[in-house]
């Protein structure tokens, strides 16, 4: 059993999938800690409810980066966590922590990457006027909302859309996908081709050499 750790800045409510999946059994892994970046973040509460720790380290004066990650690392590493799941994280991670979790980061994103990266992500598939957007779940790498993808599910755009109705469907489909992904990404046997993340026991592995 793998011990998680989940960062969060927001709201939380993939956070509490994560943990309550992980508490029935079904994450492939232990959600041991919340590692949270603003001190008035509802996840925060949700966190407490649950009885998981939470610790704030300090994010420094930057608004979109932790300016020292090393004091994270040493939040993580004393703990044993060995996978990273980012779940509304609003900053970017850097070689501190990229480079101590290679392949062992998750993030989830709400539409379908490689479109609509970054910040603002169901507005801005609104004012493209996709017929169909979605969420992603991928490996964090230093790009932006960029490394391969482990897995995603679109999302329908109705005419008439506004902006909170559709995020909330994103967010709907993200409380489902993201516990099965990660457990998928935990339990499954899974090798990268290029790009791409291709899950099942390779040829030689399943004994057909
Ligand atoms: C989710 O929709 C997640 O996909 C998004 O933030 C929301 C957090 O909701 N993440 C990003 O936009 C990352 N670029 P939550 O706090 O209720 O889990």
């Amino acid at each position: 059993m793998r011990t998680l750790a989940v960062l969060a800045s927001g709201n939380g409510t993939n956070f509490e999938a994560l943990a309550l999946a992980a508490r029935r059994g079904e994450l492939g892994g232990r959600v041991a800690l919340l590692l949270c970046d603003r001190p008035e973040a509802p996840v925060i509460e949700r966190a407490r409810r649950l009885e998981i720790e939470c610790v704030q380290p300090p994010t420094g004066r930057f608004r979109t980066r932790i300016e020292d990650e090393a004091p994270w690392l040493e939040e993580l590493r004393r703990r044993g966590i060995e996978v990273l799941l980012l779940a509304g994280f609003m900053r970017r991670l850097h070689q501190t922590l990229l480079g101590a979790y290679p392949d062992a980061i998750l993030n989830i994103h709400p539409s379908l990457l490689p479109a609509f990266p970054g910040l603002d992500a169901v507005a801005q598939a609104l004012a493209h006027g996709v017929r169909v957007t979605g969420c992603t779940v991928h490996l964090v790498d230093a790009d932006l909302d960029a490394g391969p993808i482990v897995a995603q599910e679109a999302v329908e755009v109705r005419d008439g859309d506004s902006e909170s109705a559709l995020a909330a469907r994103i967010h709907e489909v993200e409380r489902r996908l993201y516990p099965r992904a990660v457990r998928r990404f935990l339990t499954e046997p899974w090798r990268r081709e290029g790009r791409r993340i291709v899950f099942g026991a390779s040829r030689i592995e399943a004994g057909h050499a």
